[in-house]
């Protein structure tokens, strides 16, 4: 496979698919721009050895053809600011203007496509139009971490069209060397810190992990599942109730497998879901009716710290508590603060999956850990298969 870094980008034109999919306001403003920084190293590289950059991505999910709302013009002001060059745009991601565009590209020159998700062939991964798009460029660098799970024309099938030509980004390798850190060669002892509302929808993740780490933090909404699994008086906090031979089947294993699962001892409850409403703590299995918890307490905190600290890699998915309401976010802060405590002592840290990650930018502890993925739903399938379509397609 051809390295990026070594790879000479002089008078080639390269089409770069970058995760883009950033929030706007209603105004179309950017607000959060760090999928858009984080693809910046990649394009400089290109531009810097004498290249020129054709970027494309998808923004939102447009269900029928071109909608101003979806437009990716709207983040060019906050990319030309960044890359300090105007950058082009193609109000259409193909056909004849785009390609008079890129072909008129000189050395140094950046062309943004308009949303490929304007065409249905983008996510039906139709070769036809992954064709159009690889016409365009001398060159293929996937760079679209966040975006890698996706099957589709620009992520996936467009590979084909280089096959000597065909590269990973800066951003992309860096999201997997992170991932080899825990998933193939984490340091001893690991901890995976899991949160979030389902434990259904971590099933699989968990089940790939039990077999690499020596703790299992568990908490977030799907805490509850495990607490009235094993007899627990939960009151009306959030429970899959179908789920509680699987919380108990998960135990059963960690059991066997040596793996020291954590679960909260104490609980920060509610009288109702809002930042608003009485709190008190309580043991985590004598919620009264009516009352739901919202975050872990402080027991449950000193008991997570003192594991994370004692880590040499930890792995972070999922919030432990409410912690868009301030009067519940205690419990995600102190998880944050002892996963950059541990990662000041030598450890390896990795947070990733959409909450978490914006858990941790609120709270501003962003770079006090080793590596914040870009991925939300990449990231998660890339824990639970180790691969992903988006990644594979360049390998192959
Ligand atoms: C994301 O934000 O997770 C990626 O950009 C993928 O977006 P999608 O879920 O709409 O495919």
């Amino acid at each position: 496979m051809i390295n990026f870094d070594t790879y000479s980008f002089a008078g080639k034109r390269a089409i770069v698919r970058v995760d883009f999919n950033v929030p706007l306001d209603k105004a179309f403003n950017v607000t959060d721009d760090n999928r858009i920084r984080a693809a910046l190293p990649t394009i400089k590289k290109i531009l810097s050895d004498g290249g020129s950059a054709i970027l494309m991505s998808h923004l939102g999910r447009p269900k029928d053809g071109p909608e101003e709302k979806f437009s990716l013009k709207h983040i060019l002001p906050t990319l030309s600011k960044h890359l300090g060059v105007e950058v082009k745009f193609a109000p259409d991601c193909i056909g004849a203007e785009a390609v008079q565009l890129s072909s008129a590209l000189k050395p140094g020159e950046v062309l943004l496509l308009e949303n490929l998700r304007f065409y249905k062939e983008e996510e039906k991964g139709d070769e036809g139009f992954a064709q159009k798009l690889a016409n365009l460029a001398d060159v293929y660098v996937n760079d679209a971490f966040g975006t890698a799970h996706r099957a589709h024309a620009s992520t996936t099938i467009i590979a084909k069209f280089f096959p000597q030509n065909k590269m990973f980004g800066y951003l992309i390798q860096s999201e997997l060397n992170g991932l080899e850190k825990v998933l193939h060669k984490p340091q001893k002892p690991y901890t995976a810190v899991l949160g979030g509302a389902k434990v259904s929808t971590k099933i699989t993740i968990i089940e790939n992990l039990m077999d690499k780490v020596d703790n299992l933090i568990i908490g977030g909404g799907m805490m509850f599942t495990f607490i009235k699994a094993q007899g627990g008086k939960i009151g009306s906090s959030m429970v899959e109730d179908d789920k509680l031979d699987m919380a108990l089947d998960i135990m059963a294993k960690a059991k066997q497998k040596g793996v020291n699962i954590l679960l909260p001892v104490d609980t920060v409850i509610a009288d109702s879901f809002s930042n608003e409403a009485n709190s008190k703590v309580v043991r985590v299995d004598d919620i009264p009716e009516g009352w739901l918890g919202l975050d872990i307490a402080q027991d449950s905190v000193e008991q997570f710290s003192k594991v994370i600290e004692n880590s040499k890699t930890i792995l972070w998915n999922g919030p432990m508590g409410v912690f868009e309401m301030p009067k519940f976010a205690e419990g995600t802060k102190q998880v944050a603060k002892a996963m950059a405590r541990a990662t000041a002592n030598g450890a390896f840290s990795l947070v990733g999956g959409g909450d978490s990650v914006a858990a941790i930018n609120s709270l501003g502890l962003a770079d006090e850990v080793s590596y914040v993925s870009t991925g939300g739903g990449a990231l998660l399938e890339y824990l639970e298969n180790g691969d992903l379509p988006g990644i594979k397609a360049v390998r192959e």
